[in-house]
Formats: structure tokens, C-alpha cells, sequence
């Protein structure tokens, strides 16, 4: 019998390579001779790059349609060929892309995260992440360590989102990378929370509204208000997450400075992502308007990052650095949460976790 199975296996296993592309790291990967560890994080940049080269040339959702090979792929996409075949090797390398028997390069698990239509995808945040503005304030890190002070503001002579502001196709792109990881994360978000105990909800910088829909559409009686920048939220409509006939009758959308006020009376101000890019000192301003506007009884829910004790692995800590480099803001442990929301007025009230990285750190008038 066994003896029967094993060529069976084999030729299955044989038909689908021709037919389908090795769909995972290749092997040569784990044995050829790797560089030191602390060389590869050196070079990390040279894959981010590669990274964003392909979502900006749309390489996976041309390759979803089918395998090509670099000089097909060259003509769909307008590149040098004997360049792009140079960089689908690289990517190939570190997982993303395949190349097949025939010379054709596929999409693996990894690459399908870059498809624009991917539910989790991630094209729009390595397009934005590593476009040149980005890229240029994180060459000023040195010098932000130097003397304390973000670089964005030294490099590009204005603040991280006043120079979106003045970009709006860089605007536009970080509003969709903030929706795109969003894919995730706001499904978590809307069980963690029992937002169902809640009649009016103002999503903070909300952007386009993607986690407010999803917090809507999982409790049928909840109404909110999407406010953001003016020039952010005339965006909303036509991205669709707001505008879907589930919850657009419950959806008002507001356009305003949150430095300025933030809309009246409602019972729940959620923030996600919107400490993290502040000092203290402009945490407060925000955190004021929300505790001055909320309705008796109302309470404030910041969506961040916690970061933890000790020195594992966690995103956060990396993500501070990057609030550093580009707003000028921080990620902040529990206790500076506390700390914060106590000099606002407010009271730490109870930390949420999800099932995402994030937390939902809930606050109460003090
Ligand atoms: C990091 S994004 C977070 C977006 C959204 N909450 C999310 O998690 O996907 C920060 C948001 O704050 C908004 N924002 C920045 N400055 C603002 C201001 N002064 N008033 C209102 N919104 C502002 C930006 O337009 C952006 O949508």
C-alpha cells in the first residue's frame, strides 16, 4: 500500500508546481549561508525599500491575475525590465513573490497582502511608510536623538500633518494606510469594548471612518459622528465605510481641528491612534475639549498602544521611535496613561485589551 501511495504523492506534488508556484519562503533561504543577524537588521532598509517598489508598481495586483514573467510584468507596469527582474529576485528572497519553473514570478501568502482588494492589506501603508517624506524625516533620527526635537518638522519645514495637508494625494494615501491596517485591528476593537452601553459615540480623527462603521454596524442602536480634518472627512463619503446603507443613517460626519473643540454631547470620544501622535502637553488641549463637551456620565476610550515592562519583543517600542521621528509624539506605558489623563482632569478608569495589539484605555471625568 505504501509503496502504491508514494509515486501518487509525487505526482500530485509535481502537477501542482506547474501549475501554481511554490507559495512559501524558498528553501535555498534556510540553508544558504546567512549574513549575522545584526547585518540583516542593517539592511533592512534595502527590503523595505524593495517593499515599497512593489506596492508602488501595483506588482501583486498585476501578478494576481496570473504569473508573468519579468519582461510580462516590465510592459504591464511600465518598468526596465532587466531592473525589475533584478528586485522580484530580492523580494523572492525574502518570501515575497515566487518564481516558478518556467521563469514566472507568482503571488505568495505574503505578496496577496499587498493586493489592494487583500482584506488585510498592506499596500497603502508600504506605499506611505516609505514614501520619500517619510523615508527622509527617518534619516534625521540622529539628530532627533541629539537633541530631543521630531525630525519631520527640521527636514520638511512644517509639522507631519500640516505637510499631508499641503500633499493631498500623500493625505489621501495615508488616510487608505490607516484604513488598511485598520482591516485587523478594528474588528477587535469593536468586541473588545462594549460599546452597545453607549447612545452617541464622536470618533476622534476618525479619518474615513472605517472603525466607526465597524463599532455601528455591531451595535444597531448606536449613532456617531465622524470628525476629522475638513479636507479629511469631505473623503469619507466616497470611501464607503460611513456611506454604507447598514449605517449611514446613524452616521454624522463633522469637520473641524480637535485642537480647537471637538462636537457636544455625546457620551462616548473615541480616539484611536490620536494620543500616540502628541506631547503630553497637546494630549491635553485634546483631552480637555473631550472631557468639556461629554455628556454627564460620558467617558472617553483612547485606542493605543500600551507599551510593556521589560524588553521583549513588541511592536510599540518600535512604534514610539516612529512617533519620535515623524508627529513628534510617544507611545506611553499604563501608569503614563494614568498620569495624562490626570492632568487632564480625567481618570484612568480601565484598560481594555483586544485581540490586536492595541488596548482601549477608558476614562472618566476625575
Ligand atoms: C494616525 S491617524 C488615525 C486615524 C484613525 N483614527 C485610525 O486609527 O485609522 C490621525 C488622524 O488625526 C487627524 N488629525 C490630525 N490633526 C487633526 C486636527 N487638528 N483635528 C482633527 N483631526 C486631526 C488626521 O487627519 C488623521 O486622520
Amino acid at each position: 500500500m505504501a509503496a502504491r501511495r508514494k509515486p501518487a504523492r509525487a505526482k500530485t506534488t509535481r502537477a501542482k508546481a506547474r501549475t501554481k508556484p511554490r507559495a512559501r519562503t524558498p528553501r535555498k533561504r534556510a540553508s544558504a549561508p546567512q549574513p549575522p543577524e545584526l547585518l540583516q537588521l542593517i539592511l533592512g532598509y534595502w527590503i523595505a525599500q524593495l517593499v515599497h517598489v512593489a506596492a508602488q508598481l501595483d506588482l501583486a495586483d498585476v501578478l494576481a491575475k496570473g504569473a508573468l514573467t519579468p519582461e510580462e510584468l516590465a510592459r504591464r507596469v511600465g518598468a526596465d525590465p532587466a531592473a525589475l527582474r533584478r528586485v522580484l529576485r530580492g523580494l523572492a528572497s525574502v518570501g515575497v513573490f515566487a518564481q516558478d519553473a518556467q521563469g514566472r514570478y507568482a503571488l505568495t501568502p505574503m505578496a496577496r497582502t499587498l493586493q489592494s482588494d487583500h482584506p488585510a492589506s498592506l499596500r497603502d501603508f508600504a506605499r506611505m511608510m516609505v514614501d520619500d517624506y517619510n523615508w527622509n524625516a527617518w534619516g534625521g533620527l540622529l539628530q532627533s536623538v541629539r537633541d530631543g526635537e521630531q525630525s519631520f518638522e527640521r527636514v520638511h519645514g512644517m509639522p507631519f500633518f500640516d505637510y499631508l495637508q499641503r500633499h493631498p494625494e500623500k493625505e489621501r494615501v495615508f488616510a487608505a494606510s490607516m484604513a488598511s491596517i485598520s482591516g485587523t485591528e478594528n474588528p477587535a476593537i469593536a468586541r473588545a469594548y462594549p460599546f452597545g452601553k453607549l447612545a452617541r459615540l464622536v470618533d476622534v480623527g476618525g479619518a474615513h471612518g472605517h472603525l466607526l462603521a465597524t463599532i455601528l454596524r455591531r451595535h444597531k442602536k448606536l449613532r456617531g459622528v465622524l470628525y476629522d480634518q475638513p479636507q479629511v472627512v469631505s473623503g469619507a463619503p466616497a470611501r464607503g465605510f460611513v456611506s454604507a446603507p447598514d449605517v449611514r443613517e446613524r452616521v454624522e460626519i463633522a469637520g473641524g481641528d480637535f485642537f480647537a473643540s471637538v462636537p457636544t454631547g455625546a457620551d462616548g470620544y473615541l480616539m484611536k491612534y490620536i494620543l500616540h501622535d502628541w506631547t503630553d502637553a497637546q494630549c491635553r488641549g485634546i483631552l480637555g475639549h473631550c472631557r468639556d463637551a461629554m455628556a454627564p456620565g460620558g467617558r472617553v476610550l483612547a485606542v493605543d498602544h500600551v507599551i510593556p515592562k521589560g524588553n521583549g519583543e513588541d511592536w510599540a517600542k518600535l512604534m514610539d521611535v516612529n512617533m519620535l521621528v515623524l508627529p513628534g509624539g510617544r507611545e506611553r506605558t499604563r501608569e503614563e496613561f494614568a498620569d495624562l489623563f490626570a492632568s487632564a482632569g480625567l481618570r484612568l478608569a480601565r484598560v481594555w485589551k483586544t485581540a490586536c495589539p492595541l488596548h482601549v484605555l477608558e476614562a472618566v471625568r476625575a
